[in-house]
């Protein structure tokens, strides 16, 4: 189980203690400790509350000029002081969470090389082949429960920023700490630098990743089975979470390994269950069935195929037969409509490829399919144009319009043409926040379909019971779960998920749903408590100040 609180080197005292992120205290140091180890004269002589701390942090970040640089100040000062990070992160979660993570992560992958000032994590690259086991100790934790690992390649909707990824697994990791309650020092961020195909990257005079071409076929099957063999060994019942890693190989890993060890891939099954939940929400709203609903999918990768397999699941446990099911989800890639006319079909787009005439064009396929349900998952802007959406609204009278696509620059329409374009009447959700819309005297306040309502519980549901394995019926049951945190006060306000401000709620909700799952299916290796959502409260991490041992 993760423990409460970070974990403290004993006997740290003076500049070291000053200098270790996970026992400095700063300001707020008391006499008695400032005298006991050695700090006197080594700091300003205001004792300050944590609260106090975590007021001027909110300061300097309001008087940063960007995002990015609040990001980049927020970074800084959790290599600092990191349980005042986390505790400013979670007291200001609604602010923080777009700073921490989308869409400014997508900011600070970008300038990653620019904006570098201190190395976090694992970098294990190309040229570590055959000595991958030597390199994981040397992360000084060793209690390691949950890893993050990507390889670059397709970062948010932003493609191959190869090594400068490494904002991404960090962020989650920031997620898992502040809103799913796993202690910082069981947590790690993986690189796999196998070379970019980002051409402009490997020229920048400051990226600091591998200047080669990406490792490929057997060679890049050979460097991630020795690295996931390295991490079971070192780490045994680690989480494994794959992360943003390209279409082709997020598939790939994902079929190879989730019966070989407990991981799971968040753009796929996470996404997946957001999404499901989100529809949930929606539904409660126009008062449709899920059963009923014709769903049309802009894109057909990770996201999108996770977010209809998880549908799929759904209609089938409401009653439909699986053709049925799947009969109700159309996919549109970058080619038109997935249809079973064309040959050009990868093996995980086929069960959607349905009889119908190909279609290059999105208004067409609306006008065509009559959806009731339009989900972007394309990395494509501005692709729910005006006559998209009017289309739509054509059809459906309350049309559930989800533009998923990270970051902002990316979303297929804002929350404002959403609304706009369907006169009021679209359910709207975004991957990336957008800011309340009034149209007509009446305010709306899109919901952000974000996967930090997923992934961290789903990771503190994991460690909860031990699970040795992530099951689909886990996904099933956060999905739930998630949904049944929806409030009436949300959907009054056209919200289909749930304030920011509430993470951590959702997250321990979340958790609760599925280690219940995995106790029931068998896959616990830990004893049920009694009181399973009380247990899982309590071995929360809580951002407090650790204790010192000799103060
Ligand atoms: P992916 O690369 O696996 O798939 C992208 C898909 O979009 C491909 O099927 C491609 O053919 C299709 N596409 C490209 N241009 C298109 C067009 N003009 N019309 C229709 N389809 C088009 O990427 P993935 O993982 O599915 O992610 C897609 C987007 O969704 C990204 O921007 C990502 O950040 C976002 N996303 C958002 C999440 C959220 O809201 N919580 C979670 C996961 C992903």
């Amino acid at each position: 189980m993760p423990k409460r609180r970070s974990s403290v080197q004993p006997n740290l005292q003076g500049a070291a203690l000053l200098r270790d992120a996970a026992a400095n205290r700063g300001t707020a140091f008391s006499a008695r400790m400032r005298e006991t180890l050695g700090l006197q004269g080594l700091l300003p002589p205001a004792i300050e509350m944590p609260e106090q701390q975590v007021a001027r942090v909110m300061d300097n970040v309001r008087r940063q000029a960007t995002d990015l640089d609040r990001h980049v100040y927020l970074g800084a000062l959790r290599e600092r002081n990191e349980t005042l990070f986390y505790r400013t992160v979670l007291d200001h979660l609604g602010e923080t969470l777009p700073l921490v993570y989308t869409p400014t992560v997508g900011l600070a992958c970008q300038a990653f090389g620019r904006i570098f000032q201190a190395p976090r994590g694992l970098y294990i690259t190309a040229q570590d082949r055959g000595r991958i086991r030597d390199l994981l100790p040397h992360w000084p934790q060793p209690q390691v429960r949950v890893i993050v690992v990507t390889d670059g390649s397709r970062i948010l909707g932003l493609g191959d920023l190869g090594a400068n990824g490494m904002g991404i697994p960090i962020g989650k990791l920031d997620l898992y700490v502040a809103c799913g309650g796993v202690a910082p020092a069981a947590c790690l961020p993986v690189m796999l630098d196998v070379g970019t195909d980002n051409a402009a990257l490997r020229e920048d005079p400051f990226y600091l990743g591998l200047r080669q071409p990406r490792l490929r076929a057997e060679a890049y099957d050979a460097f991630v089975a020795e690295f996931v063999a390295a991490v079971q060994e070192a780490y045994p019942g680690v989480l494994l979470q794959f992360e943003d890693f390209s279409n082709a190989n997020a598939f790939a890993l994902l079929h190879r390994y989730h019966h070989q060890l407990c991981c799971f891939n968040d753009d796929i099954q996470g996404t997946g269950a957001m999404g499901l939940a989100g529809l949930y929400s929606a539904l409660r709203l126009t008062g449709g069935q899920l059963t009923e609903q014709q769903i049309l999918f802009a894109g057909a990768g990770e996201a999108a195929l996770g977010i209809a397999t998880m549908v799929t699941a759904a209609m089938v446990a409401q009653g439909l037969s699986p053709e049925q099911a799947r009969g109700r989800c159309w996919l549109m890639d970058s080619k038109g409509l997935v249809v079973a006319a064309r040959a050009d079909l990868v093996a995980h787009k086929r069960p959607y490829a349905h009889d119908h005439a190909p279609l290059q064009d999105l208004q067409a396929a609306v006008a065509a399919l009559r959806p009731s349900v339009l989900i972007g998952a394309s990395g494509t802007p501005a692709l729910f144009s005006e006559p998209v959406l009017r289309e739509l609204a054509r059809g459906a009278a309350r049309p559930i319009v989800f533009a998923l696509s990270n970051p902002t620059s990316k979303a297929e329409c804002t929350a404002q043409q959403a609304y706009a374009w369907t006169d009021g009447q679209a359910i709207f959700a975004s991957g990336s926040p957008f800011p309340p819309v009034t149209l007509a005297g009446k305010t709306r306040v899109p919901g952000q379909s974000n996967n930090a309502y997923i992934f961290p519980g789903m990771g503190l549901g994991i460690l909860a019971s031990g699970a040795t394995h992530v099951s689909d019926a886990m996904f099933f049951a956060a999905a739930q779960a998630l949904a049944d945190q929806v409030s009436h006060a949300d959907l009054q306000c056209g919200r289909v998920f749930p304030g920011q401000e509430r993470l951590r709620d959702v997250a321990a909700a979340v958790a609760t749903r599925v280690a219940e799952t995995a106790f029931s299916q068998g896959l616990a290796t830990h004893s049920r408590p009694a009181d399973l959502g009380a247990a899982i409260k309590a071995m929360m991490y809580v951002p407090d100040y650790p204790p010192l041992p000799r103060a």
